[in-house]
């Protein structure tokens, strides 16, 4: 760990120690890939404009986001499937106090490969293989243990816990609510969630998280319909038939989780033992079912719906214009995060910092809150997001490079590093608090090229 310095060390590290497809899985992008790319490309076009001569010897970061005290303004963004980088071993293989030990490095690629990633192979075999690279947690969910024991989003939360932050869980987690609220008391979670069709769905999904004591609502609603990835397509074209269905609960993980428990056209209270051992067993119906949930008809009366059935408040998450912006305030929304879902959805759309400020301006005035997410790597990409307007910033991927590289741990490590690295920016930059990072400290690239 200690030679990992920058998010791009992180990722190296864990496209090594990651089998191929699920490292496939977390860079795939939409398309060309341009959005992705250029989310990160963006933060470059920006310059910063520091200050000199300013007493920054004490910095401070903590602030509020919706009115909950944060340490810092970096938060976690949702990603389905964050089981697949820090995956606990069995409970038989806890109990027995077998630890899986993590390797590093190409030697446990190798591995992976060798042990059939690249071709035919059972579950078991995928089990054993993937058991190498979590793991065990002791965590006593009330809803029980699957076979397989699946940690990614406990580790978030609980680093989101002992860090101070907030955590968006994802719809897709594995876990439900309740047991991630067990398992990481007093962390601050937030839960994404889709409008969908099916309206008794959707407001499950709500009691669920208002149950579990999470703090607000995120709803993605970039997502009329999956986008569609050319990269997944070819790899699971020609894939035998095991490896197609192993890789697609990757992508369609969506509601493949306990949050939502689907069976014979009914709902299940996720505690009902019937259910669980389905869902244990892999009811694939669990997510086909779910994907069919997502409502291309869905317009603004879905969360001017959603705000008559919950206090919680709102987020929506995939906003790009100041035009959304507004119906968005008009529909009484509590906060825009501004995202291009990774790059996933749709190919073409701008960079997620290049949108930010029209959204600002156009949200100035109405209390809603703005973050933002897609693209952050590091301290100086955190000061331009706020010094262009946004409140908060979340990260994605990097959080799963630190899930896969270290479990909890790491992911701890990513938070801190680019917390540390915002801290530097500050200091540089002459600014000891937040309330100093002005707008005129970053300009447009632009500015400069064209007095040349
Ligand atoms: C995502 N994202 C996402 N968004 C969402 O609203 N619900 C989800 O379940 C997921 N799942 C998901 C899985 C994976 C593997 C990735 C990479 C992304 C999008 C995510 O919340 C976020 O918007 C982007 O990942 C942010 O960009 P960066 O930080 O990855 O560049």
């Amino acid at each position: 760990m200690s030679t990992l310095v920058c998010i791009q060390d992180y990722e190296d590290r864990a496209k090594e120690v990651l089998p191929a497809p699920v490292f496939n899985h977390y860079v795939d992008h939409a398309d060309e890939g341009q959005t992705m790319d250029d989310c990160k490309e963006a933060f470059k076009r920006y310059r910063l404009r520091p200050r000199v001569l300013r007493d920054v010897s004490n910095r401070q970061f903590s602030t509020t986001i919706l009115g909950h005290p944060v340490s810092f303004p970096i938060c976690i963004s949702p990603t389905a499937g964050q089981q697949n980088a820090d995956i606990e071993g069995d409970k038989a293989t806890a109990r027995d106090n077998v630890m899986p030990k993590r390797k590093q490095g190409s030697s446990a690629k190798k591995d992976a490969n060798k042990e059939g990633w690249s071709g035919s192979f059972s579950h078991r075999r995928l089990r054993r293989i993937l058991s190498r690279f979590g793991h065990i947690y002791q965590t006593c969910t009330k809803s029980g243990c699957t076979p397989l024991m699946i940690s990614g989003t406990i580790a978030c939360a609980k680093t989101a816990k002992s860090l101070d932050t907030i955590m968006i869980v994802s719809t897709g987690a594995i876990f439900t609510c309740e047991d991630i609220a067990l398992a990481a008391p007093n962390a601050m979670l937030w839960f994404q969630i889709h409008l969908f069709k099916d309206r008794q769905m959707t407001r499950f999904c709500v009691r669920q998280a208002e149950r579990a004591g999470f703090t607000a609502v995120v709803v993605t609603i970039d997502t009329p319909v999956i986008g569609s990835s050319r990269s997944m397509k070819r790899r699971t074209r020609n894939a035998p038939r095991e490896q197609y269905r192993l890789i697609m609960p990757l992508k369609h993980s969506l509601c493949a989780s306990r949050h939502l428990i689907f069976q014979n056209g009914k709902f299940y209270d996720p505690n009902n033992p019937e259910v669980r051992s389905a869902i244990a067993n892999g009811d694939v119906a669990l997510s086909r079912y779910s994907i069919e949930q997502i409502v291309t008809a869905e317009t603004w009366e879905g969360i001017k719906w959603l705000r008559g059935i919950t206090k919680l408040p709102i987020v929506v998450k995939g906003v790009l214009t100041g035009d959304s912006s507004i119906e968005a305030v008009q529909a009484g929304v509590d906060a825009i995060l501004v995202s291009a879902h990774g790059g996933r959805q749709l190919d073409g759309v701008p960079a997620t910092i290049d949108a930010l400020p029209e959204v600002v301006k156009a949200v100035k005035g109405s209390g809603v809150e703005v973050y933002m997410d897609g693209g952050v790597r590091q301290g100086t990409d955190v000061f331009k997001a706020l010094a262009l307007g946004a409140r908060a910033v979340f990260l994605g991927r990097p959080v799963l490079w630190g899930l896969a590289i270290d479990g909890e741990n790491g992911v701890k490590k990513v938070l801190e590093l680019v917390r540390d690295e915002f801290s530097l920016t500050m200091a540089l930059a002459g600014c000891s608090k937040l309330d100093d990072i002005k707008a005129s400290m970053v300009v447009h690239e632009s500015q400069y090229l064209s007095k040349l």
